[in-house]
């Protein structure tokens, strides 16, 4: 059997597209003298995939004309100073949406510093508050990862309408989002959607039977072949390090999905570095500028 090539959706150029269109926004505010959306970002200690994570927020941000500003603390910072930064933040006028950088030291409780953020702030839509106005259909700012995927899926021209959408994995940030903005009853979503999860029977039927798999599980090739159905677009949100000694660096990435197998019977596909990954950074400079002009919680 002849196999035919799926369309790769490509992150880094969709995401280089929408940086396009928000800087072109940024410029028309600035040409009418308005002040330019500023996004803030907190991060406690040095973890390594946190520093980076933030300082490509910092970049990405100068880069479509926002202003941007990275408050650094060290691991010991306690939790009421911490408490104080976000109260600081919630309280300045100057600041349109701000982010404490994830996963915190142990001794400072992370969900008692989401629930201090002003939902009118939480560009990363952990708040409570945006989680319930979410649920229920209400204007809200949505997590960064599903946001990016409804993004990827709508310009890439996947219907969705209709269609059997499989997720794989429940956690608040990805899959459980993601299930509710495939359900909505709208042009972009409007799919009969699957959340399957370690106790999911037949998991492999399940995914089989998916026009949109959608898999963010954490576990490295996890879905085969053989359990893609023939012309599924797959959305992969896993990014892990294998080690590789056939590689210069000693190493390869990999998502969630067999990449290589799976490519061979689906029609869309996400690759892993490049797919989901560079839409994250976007949809947190997407819901700053919905920060800044208002456009979640109408005064
Ligand atoms: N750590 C990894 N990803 C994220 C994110 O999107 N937001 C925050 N605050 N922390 C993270």
């Amino acid at each position: 059997m002849e196999t035919k090539k799926p369309i790769l959706i490509d992150g880094r150029i969709i995401a280089k597209e929408i940086k396009k269109e928000l800087a072109q926004e940024v410029s028309a505010l600035l040409d009418g003298g308005k002040r330019p959306p500023h996004l803030v970002a907190v991060i406690v200690g040095e973890d390594g995939a946190s520093l980076s994570y933030v300082a490509s927020k910092e970049k990405q941000s100068r880069e479509i004309g926002f202003t941007s500003s990275v408050y650094r603390f060290p691991e010991t910072l306690t939790e009421a100073e911490l408490l104080k930064t976000v109260d600081f933040l919630n309280e300045d006028p100057e600041v349109d949406g701000f982010i404490v950088q994830l996963p915190l030291p142990k001794h400072i409780d992370e969900q008692k510093i989401i629930e201090r953020i002003n939902p009118r702030k939480d560009v990363d839509g952990f708040h409570p508050t945006n989680g319930g106005r979410m649920m229920y259909n209400m204007p809200s700012f949505v997590p960064a990862t599903p946001m990016g995927i409804m993004n990827l899926l709508n310009r890439s021209g996947v219907e969705t309408v209709g269609k059997n959408c499989v997720i794989v994995g429940r956690s608040n940030i990805v899959g459980t989002p993601m299930a509710i903005l495939m359900s909505r009853n709208n042009a972009q979503a409007n799919s009969t959607v699957t959340l399957c999860h370690s106790k999911t029977k037949n998991i492999k039927e399940v995914c089989a039977n998916a026009d949109i798999l959608i898999v963010a599980i954490g576990k490295p090739e996890f879905i085969k072949e053989d359990m893609v159905k023939e012309g599924a677009a797959v959305i992969d949100v896993g990014i892990h390090r294998i080690d590789d000694s056939t590689k210069e660096k000693g190493y390869r990435i990999v998502g969630d999905v067999d990449f290589e197998n799976v490519s061979k019977k689906c029609s869309y596909i996400t690759p892993v570095p490049g797919g989901v990954g560079p839409m994250t950074i976007v949809s947190l400079l997407q819901n700053t500028l919905k920060a800044y002009k208002n456009e979640i919680y109408i005064d």
